[in-house]
């Protein structure tokens, strides 16, 4: 099919805590090999792994040392295309992540860039002298923290990065570095991959006068500002479709972070020919409180009312002019239900409202590895974490800017932090959730005895087969794919409720995304008749009297 893509779902796979094989503690594509059966089970169409190659792992692999090597912790490079023919002979297509903003400090590219001022790599990044008094070339900051500039005693200057030490950017101004990019791709796909996640693809464009960002928005804050959206970005993507994209089948998603529904129709019309779709991180960031110094661990209340707004924004603005991906988790999010839902008494009803409201919108749909199962965010000692988000974040905020409490960072940590994502998945009820039979890279939520696949899988009514109806009507029916959207009780604090409809048919999407019992009188406004239920969380649906706790259904109506 033409456009495959936009009937299919996707399963993000972070191999590192996805099923470890060899008993290391650290999962691996062998293990991805032995649980495709389960995904076929569940009906996905795509996988998308997030990087699996060669790498020091400063930040679980978004650092690359080798763009044409699988790292060793992960197998080989022939357990990368057996994992890619494996994956095929059931149907499901194999995207990879394309992490090409920056690469590790120890790719030969930047081993070499950083010894001279010439050389055929001194061009691969982004170098600037100190200003007269030693300092650093602008005040931008890195995301993970810090300054965005690292100078390097070895060529006498600064180089730019907007994630860790670890993570130099490349310099897309220079068209060598974008021919080795497009080579890079032409390598995977030539070995079958089907298609790429781009990470951070937004920020591979820089404004060349590198201003500093205004007083007031303070010293190494990072905004995105002059990095994000930059003037040569959709210059270079096209130059990407044209040079690999377009001589393939495959399907492309763009992270976008600071992106504008105005934005992802740049990346996303047909006509301009550069990506499928983008990730937006407007509706991540409703719960944050902007422009606060503590970045994503300044708290702002859950409003639901802003989360409808905002994903019905992207919406009605990318209808027939772009696509939209569709998510709520991923490995740099925390799990749905902890953070704007319930993960204890209606944990599963919570899991399968959030999945309803998400799968009934138009677009491609996104589930992270263990979403499909309501796995849950924990709360460790802060000690316990690994990403180098919390622990940069932690050195800068707490010990040394004193800007948030140890508590309140702690308790945003349990909410927000990425590693709430990145727990090693549960696949059953023995040690260490059957991910492992050596010790984890990672701690395993203490949950896993009640929350895991086998469980899921035993279970008729659960989480698991409910995603799994879910992927079985967005392949058979149109509707979900084509139908308009249109938003209905905006005001409504609890009801997260729309409207599809096609000229053939019309299908009413609601959730009460509450504790409470209410009741659906609103709704019914909105149904003249009521035709089949598609799909609801409960043995039948409340429509005609009330919505109990997390209620969520699809309705073909008139
Ligand atoms: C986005 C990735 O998803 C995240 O995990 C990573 O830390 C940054 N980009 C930097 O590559």
């Amino acid at each position: 099919m033409k456009d495959w893509w936009k009937n299919s779902v996707v399963y993000q796979i972070y191999p590192r805590s996805f099923k470890d094989s060899n008993g290391d503690g650290f999962g691996d594509l062998p293990g991805v090999i032995e649980k495709l059966d389960y995904l076929k089970e569940l009906g996905i169409d795509v996988i998308w792994l997030s990087p699996v190659f060669d790498s020091p792992q400063d930040d679980n692999g978004y650092d690359i040392r080798d763009y044409r090597s699988v790292y060793a912790g992960f197998g080989t490079n022939e357990d990368m295309e057996e994992l890619i023919a494996q994956a095929h002979k059931r149907g499901i297509k194999v995207v990879m992540d394309l992490v090409v903003n920056h690469t590790s400090d120890e790719h030969v590219w930047f081993v070499e860039s950083r010894k001279s001022r010439e050389n055929a790599y001194s061009d691969y990044y982004i170098w600037k002298d100190p200003k007269a008094d030693g300092s650093e070339p602008n005040n931008w900051g890195s995301s993970f923290c810090g300054s965005a500039w690292e100078y390097s005693e070895q060529r006498g200057q600064y180089f730019l990065h907007f994630y860790s030490r670890r993570q130099p950017d490349l310099n897309w101004e220079n068209p060598k570095v974008r021919k080795e990019v497009y080579d890079l791709m032409k390598f995977w796909m030539e070995k079958g991959a089907d298609g790429w996640r781009m990470d951070v693809i937004a920020s591979i464009s820089k404004e060349q006068d590198f201003p500093d960002y205004p007083e007031e928005e303070g010293r190494k804050y990072y905004t995105g500002k002059y990095h994000s959206n930059g003037p040569r970005l959709h210059e270079f993507i096209q130059e990407m479709n044209r040079e690999v994209l377009s001589k393939y089948d495959c399907m492309t998603v763009g992270e976008a972070p600071g992106s504008t529904p105005e934005v992802a129709r740049l990346f996303t019309d047909p006509d301009r020919k550069e990506l499928n779709m983008i990730f937006t991180f407007e509706h991540m960031n409703i719960d944050r409180v902007p422009g606060s110094v503590n970045r994503k661990w300044a708290l702002k209340p859950f409003d639901l009312r802003e989360l409808k707004r905002v994903m019905s924004d992207w919406q009605y603005k990318l209808a027939g002019r772009g696509w939209n991906a569709l998510y709520f988790e991923n490995h740099d999010q925390p799990r749905v239900i902890s953070r704007w839902g319930n993960d204890t008494e209606y944990r599963e009803e919570c899991a399968k409202a959030y999945a309803t409201v998400l799968h009934g919108m138009q677009g491609t749909p996104y589930i992270y590895q263990g979403e499909e199962i309501g796995m849950t965010n924990v709360a460790f000692e802060l000690e316990e974490y690994e990403d180098i988000e919390v622990r940069n974040a932690f050195q800068e905020l707490v010990v040394n800017g004193k800007s948030i409490t140890r508590e309140e960072f702690q308790k945003a940590v349990w909410n927000k932090s990425r590693d709430n994502g990145r727990t090693p998945m549960q696949w059953d009820d023995s040690e260490n959730a059957g991910f492992t039979t050596g010790t984890p890279w990672f701690r395993v939520s203490d949950r896993y005895q009640e929350i895991n696949v086998k469980n899921a899988l035993e279970k008729k009514d659960s989480v698991f087969y409910y995603y799994k109806e879910l992927i079985r009507l967005r392949h058979e029916e149109p509707l979900l794919t084509e139908g308009e959207y249109r938003l209905i009780l905006p005001e409504d604090e609890h009801i997260f409720a729309y409207l599809r409809q096609t000229e053939k048919e019309g299908w009413l999407v609601a959730a009460n995304l509450s504790e409470k019992t209410l009741p659906s009188e609103p709704l019914r406004e909105f149904v003249k008749e009521m035709q089949e239920v598609m799909i609801g969380n409960y043995e039948r649906t409340g429509i005609e009297g009330e919505l109990r706790p997390y209620e969520a259904f699809m309705m073909r109506i008139r």
